[in-house]
């Protein structure tokens, strides 16, 4: 395995996180430069994607490099049967970096196994997003001032939302306090309650996403009830609207209140509540962009002082 990978928020350290978000600074300031330049990165998309893929691709255009891949895997010869195996392998021919979303959990890790090229994981199924809670970070930070010590509320598919799952882990470092909004059927898997424990990181967990709730958090983290990773579609639809967060529900809520989400959006968060100035998930998604130009030069062995000579 190639030590520059990004499979699970897990693989780097608190220290490699503050880093990477005052590079993710640094490229908000500077986001043009030519250092990829003679670099080809391949996006290969299992499933869809908008922001991650997208962001990835500017990323790399924005610093000078060339990109190749796919975003629907069936115009590729994995649909004749082709193994990710030897998918994985032959790109590590063409590119010196692989970014990969897929559908089966593991799968970015398994990549990580049959090549030596780095590979830095956009999404394995309801697993980790690890590019996505280095932006969520970095909007965490931006506007708050502090990663630390901050009420932090999840709402919605909290079982196979992958962006929650790799954000609790990376809060470990910073001594939050969680509010777990869900019913029974998408609560927090218990394997991530047992780390909070391991951790010594307070958790509440609800089923009402209750006026009391909205008002003592920093941070109301919105996801998606996701379709896709149901198997019985009656489950989906008794329920895909259980929450949906309204610009009145925020009229008492903190002012420093951000509501975060790391996008698509179904009926989760009402238009209504896009104007609020609390409302922080376009930015969040632009701020996908630097945080991933950062993980890109960390990827490559490519450091920030040369980057910022160029
Ligand atoms: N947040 C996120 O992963 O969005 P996409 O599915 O559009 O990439």
């Amino acid at each position: 395995m190639n030590s520059n990978s990004l499979v699970s928020i897990s693989d780097i350290s608190k220290e490699e996180i503050l880093h990477l978000l005052e590079n993710a600074r640094y490229f908000e300031e500077n986001p043009n430069h030519k250092i990829l330049d003679g670099k080809v990165v391949a996006t290969l998309f299992f499933e869809p994607s908008t922001r991650t893929r997208l962001s990835f691709e500017t990323a790399v255009n924005r610093l000078g490099g060339r990109v190749i891949g796919f975003s629907d895997a069936s115009t590729t010869s994995s649909s004749k049967g082709e193994t990710l195996k030897d998918t994985i392998k032959m790109v590590s021919n063409y590119v010196d970096l692989i970014v990969m979303r897929h559908y089966l959990e593991g799968a970015a890790r398994y990549a990580t196994e049959v090549t030596d090229t780095p590979i830095i994981n956009a999404g394995d199924g309801a697993h980790q997003h690890p590019t996505q809670t280095m932006l969520d970070l970095y909007s965490i930070y931006k506007t708050q001032g502090t990663l630390d010590n901050l009420t932090i509320t999840m709402v919605g598919d909290l079982k196979y939302g992958r962006t929650v799952h790799s954000l609790l882990m990376a809060m470990q470092y910073f001594n939050p306090t969680f509010n777990f909004v869900a019913c029974d059927e998408l609560k927090m898997p218990a394997e991530y309650k047992e780390f909070c424990d391991q951790k010594g990181i307070k958790y509440t967990e609800h089923k009402d996403f209750s006026e009391e709730v909205i008002n003592s958090s920093d941070i109301i983290y919105m996801t998606r009830v996701q379709r896709e990773r149901f198997t019985d579609i009656m489950e989906y639809e008794k329920v895909k609207n259980l929450y949906n967060l309204h610009n009145a529900m925020l009229d008492n809520s903190k002012d420093n209140l951000r509501i975060l989400h790391p996008l698509p959006r179904v009926t989760e968060i009402d238009q209504d509540v896009d104007d609020n100035p609390k409302a922080y998930y376009f930015q969040q998604a632009q701020n996908g962009l630097y945080a991933r130009q950062a993980i890109i030069c960390r990827a490559l062995n490519i450091d920030i002082k040369e980057v910022q000579k160029s």
